[in-house]
């Protein structure tokens, strides 16, 4: 062989020898990056919590899903429309939860919690644009003071979903005064509200309403259209903006923060780059564009098959203090050419809910890490749950998720709290009452509610009094 040859084949194993060192490095940088989250062995046994100091160990509820007789916003108009919502269900009376208030804080105090997460409607404290309804506000302010009166303290979400219908009439998330009009129903409950409410949760699940309500379509508005569906997270994130900023104005301890559902998303190969790096982009898209918008003061939002946003909104930073993460599921991602976008999410393969999605207790542990390292801000556990009809898998769900948030306070994640989706049976969105994710079971007809499986553990894990 002539030494030209030689020098050829030799320049070749260098190359090949280069790239099989690079992907390397590049999967030890990832594997350090985002490690195997895993639970101490006594995550399964009754472990003692041992929660800091004023430490929020409660429930969460969203109005629309338990409160019944909201009629006047885009759910309660997209719930009449044919096959929309599963067995044909309707919020209607929903929980009965409007009527009942006296009595479902008793079951929170029962369960030794310290503290319950809801949400205020909109649509009912402003019935008309420009109207408030009195009485409904001071419905809120008696909630409030009860709460208060039973050691209950009350985080406050502004938006959980549901929008007025007047709004909605006019492209509700894409309308080009949504953030505007937002922002002035943020100043009325700070004005009305904030002498009694330091917990402020602006918006619940930006994301998974864009996602429903614009890509999937099975949601309000019902549109299947990518670039609206992006117009939205940006009125979303504009809405957030104007919200704190009257907070802000309103209420000098307004304790600011946000609801964002989190997917612990991880390469279904952990030694294939191209998964990890799909794996990364999905997780960034979904989870953490909203925070990075905050962060950065840039809107920004990029998804494979999306219009990419990135535009200037240096209003949004610094409007939270603390960062809240709702957390149900680990999914798996695959890159697959022939899909859409490339890209093949499906479930792991552990046990699944009632909901059809893995439970999966170590992902809290990786997204409570991972939020601690980009923010560096205290976070809350504004949601996490399981649909359980049956009630085998909630107590140990239960213990489980809270062993991952102990453990991420022993790493030394601020971690201030810890809502559990929900205090009762209610009213799951295009699910109607099919899923039950309560610590209390409601009968259906009567709106009885009897302690579900889950709750003793609940119990047994509330910080001391
Ligand atoms: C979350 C929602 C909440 C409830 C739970 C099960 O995504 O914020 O309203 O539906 O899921």
């Amino acid at each position: 062989m002539s030494s030209s040859v030689i020098g050829w084949f030799r320049r070749i194993g260098w190359f090949l020898g280069g790239l099989a060192a690079l992907y390397l490095v590049s999967c030890v940088y990832f594997q350090r990056k985002h490690p195997q989250p895993v639970l101490g062995a006594e995550s399964t046994t009754p472990f003692a919590p041992d929660w800091p100091k004023g430490f929020l160990w409660g429930t969460a509820t969203a109005a629309h899903q338990v409160e019944g007789g909201n009629a006047l916003n885009d759910w309660a108009r997209f719930e009449r429309l044919p096959g929309k919502i599963a067995h044909g269900d309707t919020s209607g009376v929903a929980s009965g939860h409007w009527n009942k208030v006296g009595e479902d804080i008793a079951l929170m105090r029962d369960l030794g919690a310290n503290s319950y997460r809801f949400s205020i409607e909109w649509s009912r404290l402003e019935p008309r644009e420009g109207t408030w309804d009195d009485a409904a506000w001071q419905h809120y302010a008696d909630e409030i003071t009860q709460l208060k009166a039973a050691g209950q303290e009350p985080v406050v979400t502004l938006l959980h979903f549901t929008l007025p219908a007047w709004l909605a009439d006019r492209g509700g998330a894409t309308a080009p005064d949504f953030p505007a009009r937002f922002g002035r129903f943020a100043a009325e409950a700070a004005r009305r509200l904030g002498p009694q409410v330091r917990w402020w949760c602006t918006v619940n699940e930006p994301q998974v309403q864009m996602f429903f309500g614009y890509v999937a379509g099975t949601w309000p508005p019902g549109v299947k259209d990518n670039a609206l569906a992006v117009k939205a997270f940006e009125g979303l994130l504009k809405a957030h903006g104007a919200a704190a900023l009257a907070l802000r104005a309103g209420d000098p301890d307004a304790y600011i923060g946000l609801a964002s559902n989190m997917i612990y998303f991880e390469p279904a190969h952990r030694w294939n780059l191209l998964e990890q790096f799909v794996s990364n982009t999905v997780a960034n898209g979904f989870n953490w564009s909203f925070y990075e918008s905050i962060r950065t003061g840039r809107a920004q939002f990029s998804m494979p098959g999306f219009p990419t946003l990135d535009a200037p909104a240096p209003e949004l930073k610094g409007t939270i203090d603390w960062v809240g993460i709702n957390y149900y599921r680990r999914n798996l991602v695959r890159f697959a050419p022939g899909a859409p976008g490339m890209v093949d999410i499906s479930n792991g393969p552990g046990t699944l809910s009632d909901a059809k999605v893995e439970i999966y207790p170590e992902g809290l542990l990786a997204l409570l890490r991972e939020g601690w390292a980009r923010y560096h801000l205290p976070i809350v556990i504004t949601e996490n749950g399981v649909a359980d009809s049956s009630g085998v898998h909630r107590p140990i769900y239960v213990r489980q998720h809270a062993y991952a948030a102990k453990q991420a306070i022993a790493e030394g994640v601020d971690l201030r709290g810890f809502f559990h989706w929900s205090l009762m049976d209610n009213f799951e969105w295009a699910e109607g009452y099919g899923w039950r994710f309560g610590l209390y079971r409601m009968d259906l007809k009567t709106l009885a509610r009897t302690p579900a499986a889950g709750s003793e553990e609940f119990k047994r894990l509330a910080p001391a009094r």
